[in-house]
């Protein structure tokens, strides 16, 4: 069979992740570059020896590809999927998936529509401890769920705002909540969900940015537990943790690390083969995004050749967006949000 080509849209900090997860699959093999900086995608297009483009649309009317990545600015997502899946191609998008219900629901529809596939990538959902936990969850080992915690104490200085004029805006990005700390969001509503309804604070206590470099969430599970979120981008001096503890009736398991990648306290009343496997779950990646685009990206090929479903798909990419937007509008409101939304502000 041959090979999957993909092309990439946004040469920026995250394109190196999908680039050198390209490089490494079989199956795969990028075909094309795009910035509307031309070094940046020069650089790329030179670096891996392809075709590269300042155009978007020139780039997906001529450059060959099955599939497009989307690693612009958040705010973009939706418009550069909605072109891709016009032209007839699957579209793996970073998260968030878009900053608006609107956004998300026009690219679901538009991939929909043009019978493509839609991939969000949430690749810390693959972190080894997230797997087991997902499974001790699935297979009924807390008994009731009482409570869960989040927390994300992580370190973004103003230099890392100040890289990119579109970082901590409303139009573009968001805050914590939509940008560092989405993935956790997800996790939550993944574990545990569907939320009730949410209740959360922001602030914006240190940087200059429009968005959140603070808050802190409280949300009721359908189920009845109660889920409490703390993120900060203004931790003292470097990443401290990003963790999840869940409490229930006849288990409780804490996974922390900087980015829910070791297994910090794991015990239930019943014993499973799965808790021999805790211990080599417990690896560090090599930063915050983890390990995960590689082995987000052998879904995808699973996927495209007909062989499973998607980890992440834009239905479940939008479920996360769901809550990211219910916190803001409690933030904004001073409400308790009741999900889901049922119109959305933002
Ligand atoms: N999965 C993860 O863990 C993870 C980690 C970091 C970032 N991200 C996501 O990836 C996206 C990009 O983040 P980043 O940190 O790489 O940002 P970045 O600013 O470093 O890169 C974005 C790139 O897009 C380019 N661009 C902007 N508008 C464009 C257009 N119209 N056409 C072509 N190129 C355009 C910019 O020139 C820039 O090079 C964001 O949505 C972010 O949330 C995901």
């Amino acid at each position: 069979m041959s090979n999957v080509r993909f092309a990439l849209v946004g040469c920026g900090r995250i394109s190196r992740n999908h680039f050198e997860s390209l490089v490494r699959l079989e199956g795969a093999e990028l075909s094309a570059v795009c910035d509307i900086v031309p070094e940046r995608a020069q650089a790329a297009g030179d670096e891996y020896g392809v075709p590269w483009f300042t155009s978007y649309e020139e780039m997906l009317r001529v450059a060959a590809c099955d599939a497009v990545i989307i690693a612009t600015p958040s705010g973009l997502h939706p418009q550069h999927g909605v072109l891709a899946a016009r032209a007839g191609k699957h579209v793996i998008t970073e998260k968030p998936m878009a900053i608006s219900l609107a956004g998300a629901d026009a690219l679901v529809q538009a991939c929909d529509d043009a019978g493509v596939r839609l991939f969000v990538v949430k690749q810390n959902r693959l972190n080894p401890p997230m797997l087991l936990l997902k499974r001790a969850l699935d297979q009924g080992r807390f008994g009731r769920i009482y409570t869960a915690n989040c927390t994300v104490r992580w370190t973004r200085p103003q230099e890392y705002y100040d890289q990119a004029p579109w970082r901590g805006t409303w139009e573009f990005d968001g805050g914590a909540f939509m940008n560092q700390a989405s993935h956790y969001v997800d996790l939550m509503q993944w574990l545990l969900g569907p939320v009730e309804s949410v209740m959360a604070k922001t602030a914006t206590l240190a940087r200059r940015i429009e968005s959140e470099d603070t808050g802190a969430a409280l949300m009721r599970f359908r189920s009845g537990a109660i889920g409490v979120m703390e993120v900060t981008m203004l931790t003292y001096p470097k990443n401290l943790e990003g963790s999840i503890t869940i409490l229930g009736e006849r288990g409780t398991v804490r996974v922390g690390g900087t980015a829910v990648n070791k297994v910090e306290h794991w015990q239930f009343a019943d014993y499973s083969d799965d808790d021999k496997l805790v211990e080599s779950a417990s690896t560090n990646p090599p930063n915050v995004y983890g390990f995960g685009h590689e082995i987000y990206y052998r879904n995808v090929l699973a996927v495209l050749a007909g062989k499973a479903q998607p980890d992440t798909d834009g239905r479940a990419g939008r479920k996360s967006l769901e809550l990211i937007l219910g916190i803001y509008e409690s933030a904004r409101t001073g409400r308790d949000v009741p999900l889901p939304l049922v119109s959305v502000a933002r």
